[in-house]
């Protein structure tokens, strides 16, 4: 496995939450369970001092709990005032019900939703 791939959470625990936060290696990140998979995304909103995984998960898009911006979690697109900048999302692969993020690289990014 490449090294890149760091453990994340099992999946039962990302599916029995919704969304649920995580230190990886210093870093604070976001699982969502959406359609049977998981998505991943930094989890301070792009807004201010918020843990999106403090939130609310509406479908593919989590809601921040402090002014309700909202981004889609499969892309960290930034869908509604008064987010305008992106989140940055990681790719995500499961195996044997463990969940793993690639820590290091980011997904494809899209402008500002
Ligand atoms: S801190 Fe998230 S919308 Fe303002």
């Amino acid at each position: 496995m490449n090294d890149n791939w760091k453990f994340a959470a099992d999946i039962d625990t990302v599916r029995e939450q919704g969304v649920a936060g995580f230190y990886i290696e210093g870093h604070d990140v976001a699982l969502y369970a959406v359609d049977d998979t998981i998505f991943a995304t930094e989890n301070q909103c792009t807004h201010g001092e918020a843990r999106l995984s403090d939130g609310f998960l509406l479908g593919d898009e989590i809601e921040c709990p402090l002014h309700q911006g909202r981004f889609n979690v499969r892309t960290g697109a930034a869908m509604c005032v008064p987010v305008e900048t992106c989140v940055r999302t990681y790719p995500v692969k499961i195996e044997q019900g463990r969940v793993f993020i690639a820590l290091h690289e980011e997904t494809a990014s899209l402008p500002r939703g």
